[in-house]
């Protein structure tokens, strides 16, 4: 990779400095700039993020503008919104994620932002022939998880609540086409000080090691 090399960190968490997912990945961030002096790091935080409502008048302006000719002025502004955050977020080469846990999943403005990131047409496309393509190549995201409860192991134990939050980052980001090239947990954060600070000190450490891995 080039001087012309992003990396995007996406924060989906709202605590800002008191953000475990976020102060983890200040650490790769960190790690990544001694690694990449060279490459640009931008930031998109979905909680300052103007966004679109992805509602019906959305929905009909994207059909309007893709499979017909009949889009108003109105309808073709309203959808270039999407393209343009769907764009900015393309432009990306590398993505890191901070990353709460919320009801099993990821927040919601994280949703919203997913919602509108993910064109037709800019990140995937379908054919009859095909069925889904991911649109984007050679990329690369970590994912830096934070919970209150411990899901750093991929098998959940029989009656446990299971983890909807990595496999559905997982599953989003193969379908337009960016490989996770590792996952950094902060967890659990519901725990006394005293292990707290161990799984912040593992986190970091394993934060600033996935560095190496985008
Ligand atoms: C609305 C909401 C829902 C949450 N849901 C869960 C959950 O389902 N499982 C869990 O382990 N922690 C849950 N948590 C706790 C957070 O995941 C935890 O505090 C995490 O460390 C927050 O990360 P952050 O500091 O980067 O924002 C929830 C927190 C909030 C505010």
């Amino acid at each position: 990779m080039c001087e012309s090399t992003t990396l995007l960190h996406v924060i989906a968490s709202p605590g800002g400095e008191a953000s475990h997912s976020t102060a983890a990945t200040s650490e790769l961030l960190a790690a990544y700039r001694e690694r990449h002096p060279d490459h640009r790091v931008h930031t998109v935080n979905v909680w300052d993020l103007e966004m679109p409502e992805f509602d019906a008048s959305m929905i009909a302006a994207k059909f309007a503008v893709l499979r017909s000719q009949h889009a108003t002025d109105a309808q073709k502004a309203q959808w270039a919104r999407a393209v343009a955050i769907s764009r900015a977020f393309n432009d990306a080469d590398r993505f890191v994620f901070s990353l709460p846990m919320w009801n099993y999943g990821v927040p919601y403005r994280l949703k919203h932002y997913i919602d509108i990131v993910t064109l037709p047409g800019q990140n995937w496309s379908w054919s009859r022939a095909e069925g889904y393509q991911p649109l984007l190549r050679d990329k690369r995201a970590v994912l830096v998880c934070s919970s209150a409860g411990d899901f750093s192991e991929s098998t959940v134990a029989p009656g446990a609540y299971e983890d909807f939050q990595k496999p559905f980052m997982r599953q989003w980001l193969r379908f337009i086409g960016i490989d996770v090239a590792a996952e950094v947990h902060v967890a659990p954060t519901l725990t006394d000080p005293q292990r707290l600070a161990q799984v912040k000190q593992a986190a970091a450490e394993e934060a600033r090691r996935a560095a190496a891995r985008l």
